[in-house]
């Protein structure tokens, strides 16, 4: 018997009306990501990314199609997902284009505050936070205030939160749209190596052609549908 995928998204669409028409942002998309797999999400600006994402990662529910994780519906067409909170946060990361870290704590008290709000003991969620922030080359900057990191390292402190609750899966919205080439790979380079050993299932909108190649598989939109497919990696054309 093969196992359900961490992810799988069937016939999604989203409509949002814009005063008389209807804006489809998402039109029938359908997307499995299995476990360890590192999925990148391309397509022009406007043609749903980060509406597929949010409704992958149950922040809204499509307006048709349903979202199931490892086999489980829980996402359908009408369906609040207030329900969904504490199932969210307990198995679902996500990593946003900022790292929207909190100013007045440390990147320790960052990473740590994702567990104390699932009931983790403080000291605990200090030391795993810390133990995070270590895997993730940090271990020196734990102590340090958001202001005194840079860009990459601020992004790398977002993904050991994202991480804090060993989510099954993460969903990050250009992740690296803010970083310089070298930051952005070394990101992308984190997410790969944590779909490897952590067996997470993690879906990267990206613009960012340089880092394609360390991606399982690459799906293209264009106006909410799915225009292009590739399984494994994609090779970028030496010049
Ligand atoms: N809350 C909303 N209300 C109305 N239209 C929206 C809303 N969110 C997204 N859209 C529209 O849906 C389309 C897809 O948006 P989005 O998923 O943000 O695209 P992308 O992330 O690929 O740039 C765009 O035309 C956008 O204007
Ligand atoms: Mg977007």
């Amino acid at each position: 018997m093969t196992a359900a995928p961490i992810l799988s998204v069937r016939e999604a669409a989203r409509h949002y009306r814009s005063g008389d028409s209807i804006v489809k942002a998402l039109d029938g998309v359908s997307l499995d990501v299995n476990a360890g797999e590192l999925v990148a999400i391309l397509g022009p600006s406007g043609s749903g990314k980060s509406t597929l994402l949010l409704i992958a990662g149950l922040l809204e529910p499509p307006t048709e199609g349903e979202v199931r994780i490892r086999g489980t519906l829980v996402s359908k067409a009408g369906e609040e997902l207030g329900r969904l909170r504490d199932f969210r946060r307990r198995n679902i990361g996500f990593v946003f284009q900022k790292a929207n870290l909190i100013p007045f704590l440390t990147a320790s008290e960052n990473v740590a505050l994702a567990m104390e709000i699932d009931d983790v003991p403080a000291r605990d969620a200090r030391r795993h936070a810390e133990r995070l922030l270590a895997g993730l080359g940090l271990g020196h900057r734990a102590g340090n205030r958001p202001t005194k990191l840079s860009g990459g390292e601020q992004q790398r402190v977002a993904i050991a939160r994202a991480l804090a609750n060993d989510p099954t899966l993460i969903l990050a919205d250009e992740p690296t749209a803010a970083l310089d080439g070298a930051r952005g790979r070394q990101v992308i380079a984190l997410f790969r190596q944590i779909a490897d050993t952590r067996g997470a299932g993690i879906v990267v909108v990206t613009h960012d052609p340089r880092s394609l190649d360390l991606f399982d598989r690459t799906i293209e939109l264009t106006d909410g549908r799915v225009i292009g497919e590739r399984s494994g990696p994609v090779r970028i054309p030496a010049r």
